[in-house]
Formats: structure tokens, sequence, C-alpha cells
């Protein structure tokens, strides 16, 4: 674990030092003059410009022990985002975890012209926990260089609120690439449901996970379709945080496809390997309640997680079947590996009819066509609600976590159309409209009965399989953050 403590002294046991500059360069930090001197010759040298993104380390050696100084360029100040200064830090705290650092003093003061607004500051605390994670639990041998001291030198006045929501939010979202980064044979139904149980330890919560019988006395039988392959039986995750000073209450409903095997429609050797983080939405509304928990935010949430295993056996769904989904419409299947909308068509249909939700928010690793449209660093956004879009993309932007939205466009919905059924859960090669990103969500519309509904689609961004600054290769715990900070603002303004 790395301890982060803001400290205003002028003690020299730190092992690394990271200073921040915008592209003036003035090295102007008084209380800490250790490296003045190394520091002010590479500023004199031009070899350091403070660009964005710049890096320029250097070691030496202070009173008998190695030092290392690491320059962060951030740019100009203009130009830049929240998203870009997040981006910078975890960069340095990812370079202070390769140069092995224990205890790394940041000068944040340093460009405090920069830094200086509190969700700047809590996305920097948090950069520094969200890089120094690595997920462990299957390696025998391990080098633990994890940082282990953070010590961060600001004059800002709320750094210690900021550091605490940091700290809560991290937290969360490296609990959730835990979930993620387990295999399935580990992270099945059952699995997921005991540790959305762990919930319960914070007040105002409740979980209840109910079992096949209870599942198919609800008739979720879109749910029960998809699970009826896999001898691991569905679980149906409830949990609810009630803190609202009224009664109004938002669904937050995660994909949880322990595991996608495509089913019939089986999918290829590529993308087989990481399809136990199909349930990467699963993994960011756990993460989220168990955020908003903490922060005790004033408001009704209900996380719900429709868990079950895509698997091919005698027993499994086909090709041509057809369901009748809990909400009474019948549903032909006519692509087994779009499984995540049958789940989450029931999933939300339960949120109206037995939580009687007012807003539904769902979030999916739903399609690859999310990667086509947006590349594997911005989620998709389907909303049928331009005050539930807004809120969204500010969230976004608050969370550091990039989401575009796509239009809910109609003129596509009749490529859902069925012969046979009400609707059909993928379009058709022969009559392709394209989009299918936009098709997802148009199908998981027809279940929401006009409520106020965002869908959000991190295929492109839940599990990454290049290393990030914030995040090595596996589950980027995406979504976290993104749905904790949208209830945050819901608490704090009215839909
Ligand atoms: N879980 C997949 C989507 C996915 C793809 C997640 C890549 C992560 C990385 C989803 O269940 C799926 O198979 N979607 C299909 C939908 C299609 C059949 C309409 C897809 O994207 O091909
Ligand atoms: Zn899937
Ligand atoms: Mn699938």
């Amino acid at each position: 674990m790395t301890e982060i403590t803001r400290r205003n002294s002028q003690t020299t046991e730190h092992d690394t030092l990271i200073i921040p500059f915008d592209n003036k360069i003035n090295f102007s930090c008084q209380t800490y003059k250790r490296a003045a001197e190394e520091v002010s010759t590479v500023l004199k040298s031009g070899l350091f410009k403070g660009d964005y993104q710049e890096v320029y380390s250097l070691s030496t050696i202070f009173e008998g022990n190695l030092l290392n100084i690491v320059l962060l360029g951030l740019g100009e100040k203009e130009n830049l985002e929240n998203r870009d200064i997040f981006l910078s830090f975890s960069k340095a705290f990812s370079i202070c975890k390769g140069l092995k650092s224990n205890n790394v003093k940041v000068l944040l003061d340093n460009a405090s012209n920069i830094l200086n607004k509190y969700e700047i500051i809590e996305k920097i605390c948090e950069s520094a926990l969200l890089a120094n994670y690595d997920f462990k639990n299957y390696k025998t041998i391990t080098a633990n260089n994890s940082i282990k001291e953070i010590e961060f030198e600001t004059t800002y006045e709320n750094f210690e609120e900021a550091l605490k929501e940091a700290e809560i939010c991290g937290n969360c979202t490296n609990l959730a690439r835990n979930l993620i980064n387990q295999p399935s044979a580990f992270m099945t139904p059952a699995q997921l449901a005991k540790e959305a149980e762990n919930a319960k330890k914070y007040p105002h919560i409740s979980v209840s996970v109910l079992d096949k019988k209870k599942i198919e006395e609800l008739d979720m039988n879109a749910f029960l379709a998809v699970g009826k392959g896999s001898p691991n039986e569905p679980k149906l995750i409830v949990i609810k945080y009630t803190n609202g000073t009224d009664n109004k209450v938002i669904s937050l409903i995660g994909k949880g496809i322990t595991y996608d095997s495509g089913g019939y429609c089986l999918k290829s050797p590529d993308s087989l390997p990481t399809m136990h983080g199909d349930m990467a939405g699963a993994a960011a509304v756990i993460g989220a309640m168990l955020a908003i928990a903490q922060m005790e935010l004033k408001i009704n949430v209900t996380g719900i997680i429709a868990a079950c295993e895509n698997k091919i056996s005698g027993d499994a769904y086909v090709p041509g079947d057809i369901v009748k989904s809990m909400s009474g419409k019948f549903i032909e299947i006519n692509n087994s590996d779009a499984e995540g909308r049958l789940t989450l068509a029931d999933a939300i249909t339960y949120a109206i009819k037995i939580e009687k939700t007012d807003v539904v928010i769902d979030i999916a690793t739903l399609t690859g066509a999310v990667i086509t449209a947006l590349g594997n660093r911005t989620a998709g956004l389907v909303t049928n609600n331009d005050k539930l879009a807004d809120i969204t993309l500010k969230a976004s932007k608050i969370a550091c976590e990039k989401v575009w939205r796509l239009p809910a466009d109609k003129e596509l919905r009749h490529a859902l159309d069925s012969n046979v059924a009400d609707i059909r859960n993928s379009s058709h090669d022969r009559n392709d409209v394209g989009g299918n990103t936009i098709l997802g969500g148009l199908f998981l519309q027809e279940f929401v009965n006009n409520k106020p509904w965002a869908h959000i689609d991190i295929a492109s961004t839940g599990w990454t399989s290049e290393d990030l600054p914030y995040c090595r290769k596996g589950g980027v715990g995406f979504g976290t953050s993104l749905l904790y900070n949208i209830v945050k603002l819901m608490s704090a303004d009215e839909i």
C-alpha cells in the first residue's frame, strides 16, 4: 500500500523528487533547496523545456545517498485539460516505480499556477495509486517495486479533502481492476456476488444475491438463456445504498458476463483470452457503489448485476431461439455473441419493475464496434436524455475517463426488427446498417420505458492490451470514477 501525505517539511529522507513545470520552467520552490543546483543546471542547458509530457530524469548523490530527480513537463496552461495533467503525473509515478523509488516527494507548488483546483489535486493523488497498481495474485516470485510513501509539498488549502476522495476513488478503481483481472475459473457469478457482499460493511448499504430459482420466479428468461450453457449458475446481484433526502432511485447496471465465449457463435482464439474481462461493467458498478458509500453521498443508488457465463454445452442457447424477456417482449436470438444486451434488458426491467428506479445508467463491454468508432481511450455514450448526457460528459471530465456521445439514431432501429418476435438481439449482415454500438443502445432503449437512461459502452476502455501511464496491461477499472462522479453530480443537482 502506498501512503500519501502532505508535509511541508524540509526533510531529506526521500529517494526521489518529482518537480512539475509549466513551459516557463521556473524553479521557484523555496522549501526544498536540496536539488536546486542540479535542477538549475538542467534548466540552463536547454535540455528540458517543460513541454507537455516531457520528462527529464537525473540521478545524483546527496549526503551519501542516491537521489533521483524527475522533472515533469506539464506544458502551456491554456492548452491543458484535467486529463492531460492526470496523464502527466501518472507517467511521473510510473517512472518512479521503474526507478524502484520508495519515498517520493512531489513539489506541487512549483507549478501552482496550474495545479490549483480541487479536481486537479484530487486526480493527481489518485494517479499515484492507479500508476502503482499491479495484479500479482498469480506471480509466485514478485519484486515489490511499488512506491511506499509519497509526500506532497503543497500549500493548496483543501489538500486533505482532495486526498481523502482520491484514496477512496483510487482504491475502488484498483478493486475493480482486481475483479476484472481474476480469471473466470475463479471469478464466477457466485464469486462476484461474494465480492459485492463485502459492500455490506459500509453504512446505508444492503446487498442481496438472487439465485437461479429466484431469477426463474422473476421470469428473467433473457438473462437465464445466456447462462444456460454453463454449470456455474447465474446470480442477480443487487446492492442498495439508501441515503437520499427523497425517494428517488438511480440504478447503476453493470454487464456481468464472467466469461464470454460467444456461445455457439464462438469467438476467435484471438479474442477469447481476455473474455473474463466481460464483467468490467459490473466491476465498475461495484467499485462506484463502494466509493459512493465511503463518501456518504446524499442519494439513493441501486447497483444491479445480472451475472452469468456465456458458454457452450448441450444446454446452451442457440441462434434461432426465441425468449420471453422479463418485460414481456419476445426476443429472437440471432447471435449468441450479442449476449450482454439480453442480460441487461432483464436487469433494466428488474430495476424499473422491482426497484422502481427513476434513472437508469448501464455500463457494459457491449460491442467491439466502439473500438473502431472511438479508439481504445474513449467509451461510447448512447442516451435518450440530454440532461443526463450533460451530467455524464461533465463527470467524464472530472473523472478523466473519456466518453463521447453517439446518436440514438431511430432510423437504424429497423435493423433489429424480427420476422418472428418483437425484436432480435443483433442486426443481420445481409441488411447491415452499421453502427453496432448504436444498435446495442437502441436494443436496450426498448426496455427503459422512456425513463432517463444512459448506456456507456466500455468495450473500448475496460481492458488495455498496452501499458498505459495509469494502468498496466489488463483490467482498467474504467467507469468506477465516472459512475461515482455522475452520482456525485446528481446528488447535488436535480434531474
Ligand atoms: N463482450 C463482447 C464485446 C467485446 C468485444 C468486449 C471486444 C471487449 C472487447 C460482446 O458480447 C460481443 O460479443 N459483441 C458483439 C456484438 C455483435 C454480435 C452484435 C461484437 O461486438 O461483435
Ligand atoms: Zn460480451
Ligand atoms: Mn459476446
